[in-house]
């Protein structure tokens, strides 16, 4: 018998909240252990090159160091190939390792004291000296690695045969993740175990890296990390900072903390590439679509070749029979390229979403109505049926919520004084993806339970969500059911990301605690001493910790009463997850509709964004709090990404030269306006029972071209790049 539904479904707080806002949370930073030492990073201040002599004299003579590491005396790792850390194809980079200088900011030495300040000083006193090559650094100058391509129909025939032939070049910036919280790693090893504190997003994917660096079997690595303070991907593999801890922990026989500046951040871990997306189009004069070629190109470093989901909405998101997509990373002289929210999509989306209302304002046809004709009817990349996609539903919800109705058929024609009001609205998809994943569920005789699995919760409410659907399998209040993560001793789990947390870990704690509650209940109806006993199992419920059979009130008692007459102190079991295949029957992805209305200085040119209006058709939404502030947080990264977040590096030599908050800009309060997100209710029956698809990336992929679409509606200017500036749109 299905358990009652009473946890999941509701907006319940955080429960890790009270922790977080009362400084009680412990982040990787936080961790400080008897006999700690301090890492600072000296980065390579050229762009390319060899090392030609690190002088660290002055730097050990300086109270309180204890070590100062670089290539030349720093202990030989040995970088084990390694199928399970999540680098991508290529040679990582060998912390310490070499003399080359493969990008600006590239560690090249760590100096390490008894205090954070000596460690500072002495960092500041090494020198390096380099012999310098200039660095590649364009996207029309590096080297093309392989083309991943995709065709159907033959475009070129198709283009030269449509009424309508339109080719334009997308642009957006190379953006950085900028987390509240920064990387940070504590090390310590203990003869041949290391445990270390780390900020990341995949617990068993930084445990196989350093067993591969260090050569030591997994078991003999230790990850912790409880709480993360936002990371939106930065923190899906570990960066060479994580091996240097590791590294002078080892060298140094002493536990070491290794923080990275905010400057290090820009420099020392990844970022959403700059792109280079060309569209050519071919349509109908009713704006039927009958052909797309998309050329696109993305920084990769020279030693990793990096490559996203950046082909999937070309393949898939509309009908039209012709398309042809090159892809190609382009190696250059950069640290190596990651994941981003809505990594792939939100790129593409901001291509073809504005692409898109390029054509509706060429051919005189709405948007909205653009985006209706060319809807599939299943998926033309893959042939598969959808497993659920209610687009449609969400751009007229939208539509109807923005009052699109009062959009300006003519751009620049709609004012509110001295500002321009313009409409805009963009689709997006993000595939519904997910991942083997195994939890423990513990029921204890005092009736409470105790649910771990390795995952982070890097901040959308996997504590909450998770112990939402623990508490319903097991028939307990959430008060009863404590939920442990972060922690590679629990079961292991694939990265927090990749909006597959809910589908692949939610169904392990749900057969984890479906495993339970059987256990219960199996005792129970063979226990002649229970008021349940005979019964048929499928005729038992248990509700806040009290098994009852169906119908018969009278017939019930506690877990506690159960397995303490059992003589049982405990009840466990191990839910595991595996994809079922569905992804090979259907065609499985998370839809959204973002509408924008914003306002243009019409003599300054200053943009503001008046409303965002957002719905999704996401599944079941586990929590609608969490979900809403998922979306919320998702618009927010939309605004940055559209108007204000840009890593600025400079051609001569690889600097990035906004690496700080100050000129790297983010939306604060003042840039966000009212914001409105809305979930259709629903629940998709194939990726997994509990009928979710995942929301943390769809909520931001379309959120920079509605943007961008409505800047257009408001001053009949079309900028193809990111961020929409007040230079650009002059
Ligand atoms: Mo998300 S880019 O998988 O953190």
């Amino acid at each position: 018998m299905t358990q009652p539904r009473a946890a999941v479904g509701v907006g319940h707080a955080r429960v890790e909240g009270r922790l977080k806002v009362t400084g009680q949370a412990r982040y990787a930073a936080d961790q400080n252990i008897d006999g700690m030492l301090h890492a600072v990073i000296v980065d390579a201040s050229v762009g390319r090159g060899r090392i030609v002599g690190v002088d660290t004299a002055a730097a050990q003579a300086q109270p309180g160091v204890v070590a100062v590491i670089s290539h030349l005396n720093a202990t030989r790792l040995t970088y084990r190939e390694n199928p399970d850390s999540n680098h991508p194809p290529g040679e990582r980079l060998r912390a310490l390792q070499d003399d080359r200088v493969r990008f600006f900011g590239q560690p090249v030495a760590v100096a390490v004291a008894t205090t954070l300040q000596q460690a500072q000083h002495a960092a500041g006193l090494v020198t390096v000296t380099y012999d310098a090559e200039q660095p590649v650094l364009g996207l029309d100058d590096g080297a093309p690695n392989a083309a991943a391509d995709y065709s159907r129909g033959d475009t070129v025939a198709a283009l030269a045969a449509s009424d309508v032939r339109m080719s334009m070049t997308y642009a957006p910036a190379r953006t950085h993740h900028n987390p509240m919280e920064p990387h940070a790693t504590v090390a310590q090893w203990d003869g041949d175990r290391v445990t270390v504190w780390d900020k990341t997003q995949w617990i068993n994917a930084t445990q196989a890296e350093l067993a591969s660096v260090f050569d030591i079997p997994r078991s003999q690595v230790r990850v912790v990390n409880p709480y993360v303070g936002g990371a939106f991907g930065s923190a899906l593999r570990p960066w060479p900072h994580v091996i240097i801890a590791a590294l002078a922990a080892r060298m140094t026989r002493r536990p070491v903390k290794l923080v990275l500046t905010r400057r290090q951040l820009y420099f020392g871990t990844g970022y959403r590439p700059a792109y280079d997306y060309r569209i050519t189009l071919g349509a109908d004069r009713r704006g039927r679509l009958t052909a797309m070629e998309h050329t696109i190109r993305a920084e990769t470093s020279s030693y990793e070749d990096f490559r996203e989901a950046v082909t999937a909405a070309g393949e898939s998101l509309y009908s039209m029979p012709n398309v042809r997509i090159d892809y190609r990373s382009i190696a250059l002289d950069v640290n190596t390229p990651i994941w981003k929210r809505g990594p792939g999509p939100a790129t593409a989306a901001f291509a073809i979403e504005v692409a898109l209302d390029e054509l509706a304002h060429r051919v005189g046809v709405d948007p909205v109505d653009l985006r209706m004709r060319n809807e599939p009817a299943k998926d033309e990349g893959s042939g598969l049926p959808f497993s659920t996609r209610r687009l449609r539903e969400c751009v007229t919800t939208g539509a109807r919520e923005i009052g699109w109705q009062h959009r300006a058929r003519r751009p620049g024609t709609r004012r509110d004084g001295d500002w321009l009001i313009g409409l805009g609205m963009a689709a997006g998809n993000y595939h519904s993806g997910s991942a083997p994943a195994q939890a423990r569920v513990r029921l204890n005789a005092d009736g409470s339970a105790v649910v771990e699995t390795a995952s982070s919760d890097m901040g959308p409410g996997t504590y909450t969500s998770m112990t939402q659907v623990a508490a319903d399998a097991l028939g307990l209040t959430l008060h009863s059911v404590r939920m442990r993560l972060g922690d590679s001793l629990y079961p292991p789990t694939p990265p927090h990301g990749g909006s597959m947390t809910m589908a692949s870990i939610g169904t392990a704690v749900l057969n984890g605690s479906d495993a339970v509650r059987r256990q219960a209940v199996d005792l129970a109806v063979k226990d002649r001493d229970s008021p349940l006993y005979g019964a048929a199992p499928d005729q038992i419920v248990v509700r806040r910790g009290r098994l009852t059979v169906r119908d018969q009130p009278a017939r019930a008692e506690t877990y506690q009463r159960l397995l303490a007459r059992n003589n049982r102190d405990h009840l466990e079991a191990v839910g595991s997850y595996t994809p079922d295949g569905a992804g090979q029957r259907f065609s499985m992805s998370a839809y959204a509709a973002t509408f924008a209305e914003v306002a243009v200085d019409a003599t300054l040119g200053l943009i503001r964004i008046r409303r965002l209006v957002g719905v999704y058709d996401a599944g079941r939404i586990v929590n609608p709090r969490l979900a809403e502030s998922q979306a919320i947080g998702g618009m927010v990264g939309g605004i940055g990404a559209a108007l204000l977040e840009h890593t600025v590096t400079d051609e001569r030599d690889g600097r990035i030269v906004n690496a700080d908050l100050a000129a790297y800009l983010v939306p604060v309060n003042a840039d966000v306006p009212a914001l409105k997100a809305v979930y259709l209710d629903g629940e998709d029956p194939h990726l997994v029972s509990l009928g979710v698809k995942g929301l943390g990336e769809v909520v931001h992929v379309g959120v920079a071209p509605a943007i961008a679409n409505a800047v257009f509606n408001a001053t009949g200017h079309r900028v193809r790049s990111l961020p929409i500036t007040v230079e650009t749109l002059r």
